[in-house]
């Protein structure tokens, strides 16, 4: 039988990346998007994995709310069944910004989507994975999560609670098999870098000590080996160039 995996924000970037691995593995995805313009996105995606022989669908839904992520979640096991055999909480955003200007709803907002997302589509996809006895679960974290970064406090608590977040799940669902881990990516070429230009590129490369800028591609392999290695919970994997050696 074929199996499920959820992607929220799995319409670009490190999404998708993630979204046609699966499907190279042989999941079905159902991936979830916010922005009326990724729709196209994940229509793309989707005419990949079919062309790939797997399925999928796509929803609408604002992950930072529980009454979206019940829809996602809904439409998943309406069209698939009642297994979920993976769910990658990826979804998020940053502000980019100092500290001190920002107004609350800001950090507001972006607490929303990089953590409760996680924690709203963990809490209804769990019930499922309890029940079946297996199911693995994958957090993107961010090198934000391990180290300080500049004009970006707001993500990195985010980041940093998703780490802990992942190694208290992992011990309290070790018992009914469910794996949690997470990924700490580095600078990664997605859209989070559209805007910043050649020069700066070039100077953001030297700072890595393998000399350039993350694919997405390295994210998705992060991915697939804490899918298949199945002796592997509550920790986490750093695709980052060397940028940080925890
Ligand atoms: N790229 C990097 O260098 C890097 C490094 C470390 C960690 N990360 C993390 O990796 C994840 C993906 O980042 P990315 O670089 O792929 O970013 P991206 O290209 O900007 O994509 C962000 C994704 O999140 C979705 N999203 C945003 N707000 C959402 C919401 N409220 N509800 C549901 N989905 C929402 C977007 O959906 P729409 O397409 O509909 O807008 C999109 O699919 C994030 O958690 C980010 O923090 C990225």
């Amino acid at each position: 039988m074929t199996k499920l995996a959820i992607v929220t924000g799995g319409s670009r970037g490190l999404g998708r990346a993630m979204v046609l691995r699966l499907g190279e593995m042989g999941y079905n995805v159902v991936m979830n998007y916010v922005s009326d313009s990724s729709k196209a996105e994940c229509e793309k995606n989707l005419q990949e994995l079919k062309k790939m022989g797997v399925d999928g669908i796509y929803v609408q839904a604002d992950a930072s709310k529980f009454e979206d992520c019940q829809k996602v979640v809904e439409a998943a096991v309406e069209k698939f069944g009642e297994k979920i055999d993976v769910l990658v909480n990826n979804a998020g955003v940053s502000n980019n910004n100092s500290f001190h200007e920002m107004d609350p709803s800001d950090y507001e907002w972006l607490v929303g989507v990089n953590l409760f997302s996680v924690f709203h589509m963990s809490r209804l996809v769990l019930p499922y994975m309890v029940e079946q006895n297996s199911g693995n679960i994958i957090n993107i974290s961010s090198i934000g999560g391990l180290m300080g970064v500049v004009n970006q406090a707001d993500y990195c608590a985010t980041k940093s609670a998703i780490l802990g977040f992942t190694r208290a799940l992992a011990l309290e669902y070790a018992p009914n098999k469910i794996r949690v881990n997470a990924i700490c990516p580095g600078m990664i070429d997605t859209d989070i870098l559209k805007g910043v230009n050649q020069d700066e590129l070039n100077a953001l490369s030297a700072t890595i000590p393998l000399g350039y800028i993350g694919d997405p591609e390295d994210v998705a392999g992060s991915m697939q080996y804490l899918i298949e290695n199945n002796y592997t919970t509550g920790t986490y994997v750093t695709p980052n160039g060397g940028i940080c050696m925890p």
